[in-house]
């Protein structure tokens, strides 16, 4: 997929004005910044860069801000600050931009909220051509956002004088590519989370892809009645049970594993303190609901990472926010960190759950994408990666 991507590699930025494409959509509360690892995943890019040195202008979006109308809450000014502090040198926030951005080799401009602008979300050539004019060389280094075909992801690239792949973008790219098409095998799929709804399309793709999946959460739940088994008054998408159904019965003809778990923790209600006893499906009440694996399936799961030589994690097993229904998840966590096999990771309760449970180090990649990494899994093509393609490649 990369093989036709021009990179930094065949470029010379010394000197030359460079606008990044980066993903700076963290996450900021009152102006603080909650979590800055999508700003720190792009400094390698950018101190590569600045030694060139490049005159660097940034270009990100951060949240849904209605177009054409500044919102403070939207401003990327603490992003600023904290790449300044990152970078320890000015990181100059530019709103006004008609005009140029006046900017020397080894200074950094980064320009306020892309998506404040009308036309950013609609791809407006009027805004790519404003933003390709800006520099010499486009680099998309937003892995993050290369879902979505916006003026500074996509439409740019078609106006640049040089449009190319950023590192982070070509990394994480690559490491995906290479678990999904050529994986060591045995590859496991572990795919978590509320809904179905939102990862049918990766379900149903990926089973055609590994040799096991994991299902867990409330995907489970649905995964358990189309095996037509007891799942209580537990969350469960029932126009989805012909579908999880469809998935089990081409796993079964492909000689592929959909182990689905064989006892669980329940409660009668969500709560951190609500009484939770571990059951085997076959004692489940009708007033049951099914908040995380139990400990057989746990040893299942383990036995499975363990003898895995890919791993794909993406959603957690339980409600793994609540102690007493994290059990699930953290083994899981614990065994794919503990485990040699190439593991990446994307997708923010997943990225959470690995946080939580101190796992980190023992993830080979954990993507900077929720929605990307997502779409990845489900066989698309991402537009902002598709636009940096060569003709004559
Ligand atoms: C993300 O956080 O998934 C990306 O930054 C894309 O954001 P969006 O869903 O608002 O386009």
């Amino acid at each position: 997929m990369t093989t036709g991507l021009l990179t930094l590699d065949d470029l010379d930025p010394a000197r030359k004005t460079v606008l990044i494409r980066a993903d700076f959509n963290v996450p900021v509360n009152a102006g603080v910044i909650q979590d800055d690892t999508r700003i720190r995943a792009g400094l390698p890019t950018l101190e590569r860069l600045l030694a060139a040195p490049a005159a660097i202008i940034l270009v990100s979006h951060l949240g849904r801000p209605q177009a054409g109308q500044y919102a403070a809450q939207f401003s990327l000014a603490p992003v600023a600050e904290r790449l300044a502090a990152l970078l320890r040198r000015e990181v100059r926030l530019v709103s006004d931009w008609e005009q140029g951005v006046s900017v020397q080799p080894g200074e950094v401009a980064l320009l306020e909220n892309i998506r404040f602008l009308p036309g950013e979300t609609d791809n407006s050539d009027e805004l790519a051509q404003r933003l390709a004019n800006l520099c010499d060389i486009y680099v998309n280094d937003a892995f993050a956002t290369a879902h979505r075909a916006q003026a500074s992801t996509h439409g740019v690239a078609r106006y640049a004088p040089v449009a190319c792949a950023g590192p982070l973008l070509l990394d994480e790219i690559a490491t995906l590519t290479t678990a999904l098409e050529r994986p060591g095998r045995p590859l496991t799929a572990i795919v978590g989370g509320a809904k179905v709804s939102g990862k049918l399309l990766a379900l149903e793709n990926l089973i055609k892809k590994v040799d096991r999946l994991i299902v867990g959460g409330g995907i489970a739940n649905t995964f358990l009645k189309a095996a037509g088994q007891p799942i209580g008054g537990s969350l469960c998408e029932d126009d989805l049970v012909n579908a999880a159904a469809g998935i089990l019965g081409y796993a079964r003809e492909h000689g592929k594993q959909v182990p689905l778990p064989e006892d669980v923790v329940c409660a009668k209600n969500l709560a951190a303190d609500a009484p939770a006893q571990i059951k085997c499906l076959a004692d489940i009440a009708a007033d049951d609901f099914i908040l995380d694996v139990g400990p057989q399936t746990i040893a299942l799961n383990e036995q499975i990472i363990n003898s895995s030589a890919t791993i794909l994690w993406n959603g957690p097993l339980g409600v793994f926010e609540i102690d007493q229904f994290a059990t699930g998840t953290a083994a899981l966590a614990r065994a794919i960190a503990a485990s040699p096999a190439l593991s990446v990771a994307g997708g923010g309760d997943t990225v959470a759950a690995i946080s939580r449970f101190g796992v980190t180090d023992g993830i080979s990649c954990i993507s900077t994408g929720g929605g990307a990494f997502l779409e990845l899994l489900e066989g698309k093509t991402l537009p902002a990666v598709a636009v940096l393609e060569r003709a004559d490649a």
